[in-house]
């Protein structure tokens, strides 16, 4: 008997199957900032949305963040197992090694693949595309990817204009190979980057470029900065063209999002992009408002907390979109699958 000709096989697609958020324990109100900063309340709520945000307290790093959410996220997953750990960060404990084999370590998962992703605040969705990558390629079975910042430790304590916006957390989500037709899926993608705009957000010294070169960094050039004005313009811009990218890519139209995730940089440009994208606010996911902008942990630690509200149910489908420094930008797509939901996943402590 012959066998039938071999068709095309589908590579297998990455299915989200754990989620989790952490944030750390300290919460800095307005009220506080206000106190050693020339700001207040008022200003901030109208420019940024922001009532507080979370930071973590000396001697803590991104690791722990990244540790609590991942351990959380496994065991969402009901799994002690994967094959590569993925962590997204600006802020890694160290300019090396990676941060992502420690928390692996730590976690029990030692011997998988581990790495950073470095993309700023769009290094969760360049995480999903990666996942996504060594899941199609059959290099992992399962993967967790975590998106994790301090920027309380990068940022200028007395630089008032980014030290209101910035808030520490960690968000975790585990995938493992399955269909691309099955509720959990992650795509269609689109990704992008614009060098020519890297000075819009940076951090200038302790790279190879300043370390090649005599003398002490400033205190300027040791911490983040960031020409916000211009960097908000391109954030509602790129983030509104990834979008529509995406849905065109896979012949969705604006009305079949039930949840927008954007990245939490600031509510007013959340709510531009989704005016420019004619999506109804109310379908514009945001949590900015209680954890400030938390860099590559803002979509998952939005979907930590979605799931947490009851707001999001098997089926609905969301887009995901992010900007950041690079400058960078990417979006994705996905059906929401049936996930357990345990107190487990709570996103504060
Ligand atoms: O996550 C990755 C990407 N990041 C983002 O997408 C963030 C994008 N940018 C922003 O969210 C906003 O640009 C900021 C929240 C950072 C700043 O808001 P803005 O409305 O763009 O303010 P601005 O920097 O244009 O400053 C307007 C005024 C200035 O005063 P003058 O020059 O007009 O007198 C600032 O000095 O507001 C002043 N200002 C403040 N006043 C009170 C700046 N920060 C503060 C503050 N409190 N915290």
């Amino acid at each position: 008997m012959s066998r039938p000709a071999a068709g095309p096989s589908v590579p297998p697609a990455a299915v989200l199957c754990g989620l989790a958020g952490w944030v750390p324990s300290r919460v800095v109100t307005n009220e506080h900032l206000a106190r050693r900063l020339d700001t207040d309340d008022t200003w901030i709520r109208t420019r940024t949305g922001i009532h507080t945000r979370h930071v973590i307290d000396a001697g803590q790093a991104t690791s722990d963040l990244a540790v609590e959410a991942g351990r959380r996220a496994l065991a969402s997953a009901g799994t002690d197992a994967v094959d590569a750990v993925v962590v997204a960060t600006t802020t890694p404990d160290h300019p090396c090694p990676a941060t992502a084999p420690g928390v692996a370590a730590r976690l029990g998962l030692a011997g998988a693949a581990a790495f950073d992703i470095g993309a700023v605040c769009t290094g969760f969705v360049y995480g999903l595309a990666s996942a996504a990558g060594l899941i199609a390629a059959e290099v992992a079975r399962r993967v967790l990817l975590i998106g994790a910042d301090t920027y309380s430790t990068i940022v200028d304590p007395l630089d008032r204009a980014n030290a209101i916006i910035f808030g520490d957390g960690a968000g975790a989500v585990v995938l493992r190979a399955g269909h691309p037709d099955e509720p959990g899926a992650v795509g269609h993608f689109d990704l992008g980057s614009d060098g020519a705009h890297a000075d819009l957000i940076t951090v200038a010294a302790g790279g190879s470029r300043q370390r090649s070169q005599q003398g002490e960094p400033t205190r300027e050039e040791r911490h983040f900065a960031m020409r916000g004005r211009e960097v908000y313009r391109h954030a509602v811009t790129r983030m509104t063209e990834s979008a529509r990218t995406t849905l065109s890519r896979a012949g969705w139209k604006i009305d079949d999002v039930d949840h927008f995730v954007p990245h939490q940089a600031n509510l007013r440009i959340l709510h531009s992009v989704a005016d420019d994208l004619g999506l109804p606010r109310e379908r514009c996911v945001t949590q900015v408002e209680s954890v400030g902008n938390t860099g590559a942990a803002s979509i998952p630690l939005a979907l930590a907390d979605l799931t947490v509200r009851g707001a999001v149910r098997p089926g609905d489908r969301l887009l995901l979109t992010a900007f950041g420094g690079g400058l960078t930008w990417g979006s994705c797509l996905l059906t929401w699958p049936s996930l357990p939901v345990t107190p487990q996943e709570r996103t504060t402590p």
